[in-house]
């Protein structure tokens, strides 16, 4: 049986990872430090173990006590905004942890690693839809972070064979459609979440950030994947590892929905209306982000199963109405 390590694998999209490979009968070790991560996120079948990436003496200790096929590695710092107010604590703890991380799992024999990268390597992109071959030049230090770690892990492998993915997500959202995961951050600054609490009146009113940007209707342009796709597109890459060198992944699905089509969303699956007003631009936010994930798709079959963004909001709705304190809810 196969056996992985997932970092951050109490988060949000670590979580749905876990539950895609338990699916498919692997064994799976979580590692979180339980800062950002929730320990309900992880179903019992996994082993959890509550840790910190910098302790490296911990980290060797999990591999020195069990072999594992692979690295999925979620775990890192990741909100643009708060990267630009401490930068160098982004580029330090994240690239750090992740690197180390990897020297750890190659001094084990451990030679497959999955990096959470992200569309934020592409700053303001060059072209839209924007894929691999895209100028990478990340608008933040989140970014920037991101892409110390896919070039570290690039001489990984050709000094030590290391095969990795480093898959770029576009806007992860949505929730397990099962209901058994969803999406808890705190703070929570991501739109699909934000805007369903506002709808509920469990948040005040959503400030759309800006509306007069160079799109159709003046709000910024997004492509939101569900994190259920994402998770498969794990195990794809994870499958094409064994029998190909390393690749780096653009991942979303191709389809740009501004602010307010997301709000016309949540309306429309809930019912309710989303309390908002206009506010300034946020910094550090691009008009338009959106994938070009036919590598993706051609070299490993993924096509997404919850392109729509009505079924996105609707298991994100549900997860979040049935969980009114997210995670900390055990009523
Ligand atoms: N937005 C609002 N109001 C809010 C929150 C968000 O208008 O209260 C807008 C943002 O301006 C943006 C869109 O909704 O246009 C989506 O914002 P999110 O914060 O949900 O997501 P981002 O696009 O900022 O972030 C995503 C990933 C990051 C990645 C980044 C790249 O979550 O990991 O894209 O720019 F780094």
């Amino acid at each position: 049986m196969a056996r992985y390590l997932v970092t951050g694998g109490a988060g949000f999209v670590g979580s749905h990872c876990v539950l895609a490979l338990l699916e498919r009968g692997a064994e799976v070790v979580v590692f979180d430090n339980l800062r950002q991560g929730h320990r309900e996120a992880v179903p019992p079948e996994a082993a959890l173990v509550v840790g910190d990436l910098a302790d490296r003496a911990r980290v060797a200790e999990l591999f020195a006590a069990q072999r594992f096929d692979a690295v999925l590695h979620f775990a890192a710092l990741s909100l643009v905004g708060e990267s630009m107010r401490e930068p160098l604590r982004y580029m330090a703890e994240n690239a750090a942890n992740s690197l180390w991380l990897a020297d750890a799992a190659i001094k084990a024999g451990c030679l497959r690693y999955v990096l959470s990268s992200t569309a934020a390597l592409f700053g303001e992109p060059e072209r839209i839809p924007i894929d691999e071959e895209c100028r990478i030049a990340p608008g933040s230090a989140y970014g920037e972070s991101k892409l110390m770690v896919e070039r570290g892990l690039a001489w990984a492998a050709q000094v030590h064979g290391l095969r990795y993915a480093a898959l770029r997500y576009f806007n992860a959202a949505g929730s397990d459609p099962e209901g058994r995961a969803g999406e808890d951050h705190d703070p929570e600054t991501h739109l699909v979440p934000l805007a369903i609490d506002a709808a509920l009146g469990r948040r005040p009113p959503l400030t759309v950030f800006g509306d007069d940007y160079p799109t159709p209707d003046g709000t910024c342009l997004r492509d939101y994947v569900h994190v259920t796709d994402l998770a498969d597109a794990h195990l794809r890459v994870l499958d094409r590892l064994e029998s190909h060198g390393s690749c780096r992944y653009n991942i979303g699905n191709g389809a740009g929905h501004s602010v307010k089509e997301v709000i016309a969303a949540v309306e429309r699956v809930g019912g309710r209306t989303v309390p908002h007003s206009i506010g300034p631009r946020r910094a550090g936010d691009p008009a338009v982000l959106v994938a070009a994930s036919e590598r993706l798709r051609q070299d490993t079959g993924w096509t997404p199963r919850y392109a729509a963004l009505d079924d996105i909001v609707r298991t994100a709705w549900a997860w979040r109405e049935a969980h009114p304190r997210g995670y900390d809810d055990k009523g």
